[in-house]
């Protein structure tokens, strides 16, 4: 297992001078060692905050269009965000929730980022009516299957699973320990064991050690707290001491 990576999700919160001075407090202060910190802002703060963060964090963008360029008005390209991120988050369930993203869209957005060379963080789980049914594996199959359908096989160990309940995230709630265990094996045994695999869905500094020893886990995808940059550090802190 290499570094955990921890992700902030920043979402749609934020203005230009708040992510600044978040960022400015985070590089003062950030001093672990054995965990790699990735920001997601906003697509209009990752110049100015990747100026501030330098080589201290990576960067991900929280989407982009499965185009290249051209006429596609409001939309960002790979291109666009590839001079300051390493990693972009797609299919987020807010996005197939609220912007109707389709599986087969998330996999078309997962080869355009793969072709520009950077790391999709692919979002996947189940609605809170999936779960009561007994459904998870079935929506988690569809999810992934769709990805690999269009990913050549060869391109598998490049891919990063996020594993988020949508009843998860923003709730308080999570699942136990055992069930999020059996989720990330179901996940790394449809992937053939390839890839990277994170947690997402009401993380925070109270959690994060319970989580995080799931040895079979990667990291953390992290929303509201990571908007906290006390907190955020703080789960850091959590990760580093873990897996030293
Ligand atoms: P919360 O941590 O706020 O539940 O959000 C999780 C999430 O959606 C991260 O992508």
């Amino acid at each position: 297992m290499g570094k955990p990576l921890i992700i902030a999700n920043w979402k749609m919160n934020f203005s230009v001078l708040e992510a600044e001075s978040f960022a400015e407090f985070f590089v003062k202060n950030f001093t672990v060692s054995n965990v790699e910190p990735v920001i997601a802002p906003s697509f209009v703060f990752l110049q100015s905050v990747s100026s501030i963060f330098k080589s201290k964090v990576s960067l991900a963008a929280q989407n982009v269009s499965e185009k290249s360029k051209g006429s596609f008005t409001g939309e960002v390209s790979v291109d666009m965000v590839k001079p300051f991120c390493k990693y972009v988050l797609v299919g987020h369930s807010e996005r197939r929730q609220f912007f109707s993203e389709s599986n087969v869209l998330v996999a078309e957005k997962t080869l355009t980022i793969l072709s520009a060379g950077l790391i999709p963080v692919i979002c996947v789980g189940e609605s809170a009516d999936d779960h009561k049914w007994g459904k998870r594996d079935s929506v988690l199959l569809d999810q992934i299957q769709a990805v690999l359908k269009k990913v050549p096989q060869l391109d598998w160990s490049k891919l990063i699973f996020a594993y988020e309940p949508v009843w998860a995230i923003g709730s308080g709630q999570t699942p136990s320990v055992p069930e999020i265990e059996d989720a990330v094996s179901f996940i790394q045994k449809i992937t053939l064991n390839h890839q990277q695999v994170l947690y997402g869905g009401s993380v925070s500094s109270k959690n994060a050690k319970e989580i995080l020893s799931i040895s079979l886990l990667s990291g953390l995808l992290v929303g509201s707290a990571s908007l906290n940059v006390k907190e955020f550090l703080e789960i850091l802190r959590i990760a580093s001491n873990l897996r030293k």
